[in-house]
């Protein structure tokens, strides 16, 4: 049998390290830390391998599309695909940051929404069966649906939106947060949220076309949670350590051969929350 992997984005700090550490020990395959910085993502390798954990690395920076489809084509040939990806890589503005609320939102879901679906477009493809997606979304995204007018509420919690809604609503909301009329639209005060939801709902989408399309591939895809994580990202004062955090999204990624759910699910604590 071909030797599993696991793909890790982001993951030469903060949750993505922990995530890659706890699939070094969990995982039956190789397991890779990629990074958009090489030398990062070199000394991420080093600091597992002082801890007798052998992670393998791949450059990938998922706002660079040739970056992403020379990882996607890397992980096929050498593979013939991916078991297990955790779409991980992600930003977010410090609330003290003065940049201007449009640039923060063009800047934020540029990596947050727009990328990882790069990312989902160009390795959904390569998923092997019995595949897990892990997408490393937010509670706030949660939060930020229920602060988004009545009707943009429905079409996120609809069944039916399309992959291609969901981006133009995304879309929508830059560009009117460079008019400043993203409130009479109907969006809250909320780059990193706004993304968040997008995310969640990407991966609502997308697992239903994984049901429609591939049923009987068993792939299991869901977005969740990590919880308040202590990280570059979000600061010192965060109850969970970044291998706390790790336990939601590894879980997700873990989930046993011929399970059937979660999927197309929110998670967070390891259980689905309401959407
Ligand atoms: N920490 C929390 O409390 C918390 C809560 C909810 C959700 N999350 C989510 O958890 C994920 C990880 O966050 P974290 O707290 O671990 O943040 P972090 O410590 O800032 O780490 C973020 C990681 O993403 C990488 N990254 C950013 N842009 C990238 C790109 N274009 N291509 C590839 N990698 C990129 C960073 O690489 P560089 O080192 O090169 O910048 C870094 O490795 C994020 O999606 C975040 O939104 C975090």
């Amino acid at each position: 049998m071909s030797t599993k992997v696991a793909v890790v984005t982001g993951s030469n700090k903060g949750i993505g390290l922990a995530i890659v550490r706890a699939l070094c020990k969990e995982f039956q395959g190789d397991v890779y830390i990629t990074a958009r910085d090489v030398g990062r993502g070199q000394e991420a390798v080093k600091s597992l391998n002082s801890e007798e954990l052998k992670p393998m690395f791949h450059q990938l920076d998922i706002n660079d599309l040739n970056s992403i489809t020379a990882a996607a084509a890397f992980f096929k040939d050498k593979y013939g695909g991916v078991d297990v990806l955790v779409n991980n890589a992600g930003i977010a503005f410090k609330v003290a940051d003065t940049t201007p609320f449009d640039v923060q939102a063009e800047v934020t879901l540029k990596t947050n929404i727009f990328a990882t679906r790069d990312m989902l477009t160009h390795f959904m493809p390569i998923i092997k069966a019995g595949g897990r997606v892990v997408n490393v979304s937010s509670v706030v995204g949660s939060r930020t649906l229920n602060k988004c007018s009545a009707a943009l509420q429905q079409r996120f919690r609809s069944e039916d939106i399309t992959e291609e809604e969901l981006m133009g609503l995304m879309q929508q909301f830059v560009d009117l947060t460079k008019k400043n009329q993203h409130k009479q639209g109907g969006w809250p005060e909320a780059a990193y949220g706004v993304s968040k939801t997008g995310l969640t709902t990407l991966s609502m989408i997308l697992a239903r076309r994984l049901s429609r399309e591939r049923p009987n591939d068993g792939i299991l895809l869901n977005a969740c949670c990590p919880g308040w994580v202590r990280t570059d990202m979000a600061g010192d004062k965060a109850p969970k350590s970044p291998d706390e955090g790790a336990i939601t999204p590894v879980y997700l990624a873990l989930l046993p051969p011929g399970a059937t759910e979660p999927h197309g699910k929110f998670v967070s604590e390891k259980e689905v929350q309401p959407w």
